[in-house]
């Protein structure tokens, strides 16, 4: 099941020589059927191996030892030498992590020499989009449609981060969120759970790397199993209602990526999933990880989240709430002590059993293994990495560049031509190295972040002048006193570059917006500069997609940066002046108007369809009376300087047997005096089957080149798990009948062709 997942997902990557297809392919699949099994019994032997050691190892464990493995403990909410003397007890199996080398190193000491059997301790960190080398948010990651590079700024973050010690990280977060309201949006990778797979995906092999024993290879941690980008309103740790059909078509689908991919680990939400807290639910903690995936690796609480059972009001006490999230298969509690206090005692009343211990401490101690922990407990101490490396802010830079999407550029005012003498940096951002990096970014360093004005200034061979005004003092400021100043270097100028968005405080944890507009008065800023007549470039700095409806009519273009990390500036101005051509895809719906939410491509269709006037986007459901239903930008949407066309779909055949393969060709012609990257894209939707099934599903894409005037083939590779879905009895099955599928540059526009499956 791996292997075939694994070649499927090479062949849909590469385009294999047309020559001899059948036999190239043939051959190709032999190579990799062969090394996978060669892999899986090597694998098998090591595993049987861990096993063992696991039986002897805890064949010396008291229960009290047992239970502190069950803990993990929060580095900097607690006292040292507590921390120290629990260490040493053995009440302690992981920590919430210093991210300090020295630190680090004398507490695994401590758990490796003096407690009871020795045992090493995971060290858990959030590295969500890079440590001191800060790359874009992960929902700007997702707009580079560039799994392999995700993947090396993964790797990089983990260098960086095991050289702190740290053998453990909270990443990647693959929440579906189709609620830009939801800070936490700017954690993940957008509304589609394809693209949210394969971005979670490269980020996992990222971290691993090829060799979890290995210095630089730190564990993963896909988060928040599950539903918890659903909340209610997109108020952040609401309750969410998602029938189990729609859980395992949608939101489960990018976890079982990370499962195939070999995720060491896993991280229960803080949501009510229809009923029942995530952190004590054994539907999805023990029924779907670990009875239909066999998963074997842990699962960690959110931090407080076993407490938070009491809040739920399903636990009476943190006695109760140990009980019902032990029972429901969860392994370790994060930040608070209830395991650590009551499971013994829980155990003496019989209210829950040794076994469920075992098997939990089972599967902490297969990970500890398998991570080398063992043989090597100290992270960081023989390695040198070097941090913030060349080579890391050019990998950086890249995924910034890459991630930026340009979503309006009338009379291709982008990029900037040698007839443009002046520019006007106005707004928020256009100086403002604090906030570009965007959430979680607790170890950057400000000193670090190449801001907009800077990277302009010191752009080489650039002949312009550059007049800078703030003219709000931050972006959510109502004062306006700076207007004067930023309109009289805009009358001075032939173009005006505002840069502005959202605070980086505004996204993330518990940073829910009702409203999603530019905040302050950026947009009355926008409007008297648009008053000037001089055309304006509007750049945005956000951790979510802003509702821009009201600025649009006033700018000319628009490039959505994201918070991009270091490297924003000068990725900024390469695009602006044209030595990079955007090339960032919506990797989610952008909304017009705060009540269209929740909008997204992959709806299901419904029993009124809209009009025909609602012209390209009438796949969006349901008109309203008082506005439109049509997204601001669909999903998948992104503009660049070449201008891309697609013709000659064909597919290998119109007529299927649900087992077999089906071939997809089309052609990209690039119709420009530009070279650029366009991100191919295949969507699929089956017409007629036994539920409603969405409108458009994306299968697969595709990241390539091209020079002006050339055209090059793309071809993509579906077979039966690209055609199946879970029936209502939860049944992974394709029914037969009838498929539309499209290639084209976003969810809306693009080629369409149809075939059938039969029996
Ligand atoms: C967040 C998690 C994070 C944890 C540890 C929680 O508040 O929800 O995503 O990994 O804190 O920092």
């Amino acid at each position: 099941m791996n292997c075939l997942n694994e070649r499927n997902a090479i062949l849909k990557i590469n385009i294999p020589v047309m020559i001899n297809k059948n036999l190239i392919i043939g051959l190709f699949s032999l190579l990799l059927f062969n090394s996978c099994f060669a892999q899986q019994s090597a694998t098998s032997s090591t595993n049987i191996l861990i096993e063992k050691r696991i039986d002897n190892l805890m064949r010396k464990m008291s229960l009290t030892e047992k239970i502190g493995q069950m803990y993990q403990s929060n580095y900097s909410n607690e006292d040292l030498a507590h921390i120290q003397q629990l260490i040493r007890q053995g009440k302690i199996g992981a920590l919430l992590s210093p991210m300090d080398l020295v630190k680090v190193t004398a507490l695994q000491k401590i758990a490796v020499e003096e407690s009871p059997n020795h045992i090493p301790l995971l060290f858990g960190a959030d590295v969500i989009h890079g440590l001191r080398t800060v790359f874009p948010i992960p929902l700007a990651q997702a707009a580079s449609w560039n799994p392999g590079l995700v993947e090396q700024a993964a790797r990089v973050a983990a260098e960086e981060t095991s050289s702190f010690g740290v053998n453990w990280n909270y990443s990647p977060m693959v929440d579906i969120a189709r609620d830009p309201r939801w800070g936490r949006i700017a954690e993940g990778f957008g509304e589609d759970p394809y693209l949210t797979g394969i971005m979670g995906v490269a980020m996992v092999k990222g971290y691993q790397g090829s060799d979890l024993t290995k210095a630089t290879s730190i564990a993963a941690c896909g988060k928040h199993f599950v539903g918890y980008g659903a909340a209610e309103g997109g108020r952040d740790y609401n309750t969410t209602y998602i029938p189990e059909n729609e859980l395992k078509n949608t939101y489960l689908r990018p976890f079982y990526a990370l499962k195939q991919a070999g995720i060491c680990s896993y991280m229960s939400a803080f949501n009510d999933l229809n009923g029942v807290p995530s952190t004590a639910n054994p539907f999805t903690l023990r029924q779907i990880l670990r009875d239909e995936w066999n998963f074997d690796g842990l699962v960690v609480s959110d931090q407080h989240s076993v407490l938070g059972l009491i809040n739920h009001g399903i636990a009476a006490d943190p006695a109760e709430a140990a009980s019902k999230a032990i029972k429901a298969g969860l392994n370790i509690e994060m930040g608070s002590t209830s395991f650590l206090d009551f499971a013994h005692q829980l155990v003496k009343e019989g209210k829950i059993s040794e076994k469920d211990i075992d098997e939990s401490v089972r599967d902490i101690l297969r990970i500890k293994f398998r991570m080398g922990l063992f043989e090597k407990p100290y992270k960081g101490t023989d390695t040198k990495v070097e941090l913030l490396s060349n080579y890391n802010k050019e990998v950086a830079l890249k995924l910034s560049e890459q991630s930026i999407v340009m979503l309006k550029n009338d009379k291709n005012l982008l990029p900037l031509s040698d007839s443009i003498k002046s520019i006007a940096i106005i707004g928020p951002y256009g100086n403002n190295p604090n906030e570009m990096d965007g959430c979680w970014t607790s170890h950057g360093r400000v000193e670090d972040v190449q801001a907009v004005l800077p990277a302009f200034q010191n752009m080489p061979g650039l002949n312009v002048a550059i007049r800078y005004a703030k003219g709000v003092d931050n972006c959510t400021s109502t004062d306006t006193s700076l207007f004067k100043e930023a309109l009289e270097a805009a009358g001075k100028s032939d173009v005006i570059l505002f840069f502005g968005g959202e605070h980086s405080e505004q996204t993330g944890e518990n940073n829910s917006r009702a409203f999603l507009r530019l905040p302050g008065v950026q947009e009355q800023l926008l409007k008297a500069l648009a008053k000037t007549g001089k055309p304006i470039v509007l750049t945005v700095f956000s951790g979510r997609p802003l509702v821009l409806e009201n600025v649009l009519p006033d700018v000319t273009s628009v490039l959505y940066a994201w918070h991009t990390g270091i490297m924003g500036g000068p990725a900024l101005a390469n695009i602006i002046f044209g030595k990079v051509s955007p090339s960032g895809k919506l990797p989610v719906t952008f909304p017009k108007a705060e009540g269209q939410i929740p909008l997204y491509y992959n709806h299901k269709p419904s029993n009124q369809p809209p009009k025909k006037e609602l012209g390209n986007y009438s796949d969006y459901r349901t008109t309203y009376n008082d506005f439109s239903n049509t997204p601001a930008f669909p999903f998948g949407f992104g503009l660049s300087y070449a201008r891309f066309e697609y013709s000659d779909i064909k597919l290998s055949s119109q007529q299927l047997h649900f087992s077999d393969t089906l071939l997809v060709n089309a052609v990209v012609s690039n119709k420009s005096t530009y070279e650029g990257e366009e991100v191919a894209q295949l969507y699929l939707h089956n017409k007629v089957s036994s539920i409603t099934r969405p409108v458009k599903e994306l299968k697969a894409f595709q990241r390539i080149f091209l020079k002006p005037g050339e055209s090059k083939p793309v071809q993509f590779k579906l077979s039966y798990n690209d055609f199946a879905f879970y029936d209502l009895n939860n049944q992974f099955t394709v029914e037969p009948g009838a498929f539309s599928l499209w290639v084209g540059p976003n969810s809306v526009d693009g080629l369409r062709t149809d075939f059938v499956i039969g029996k």
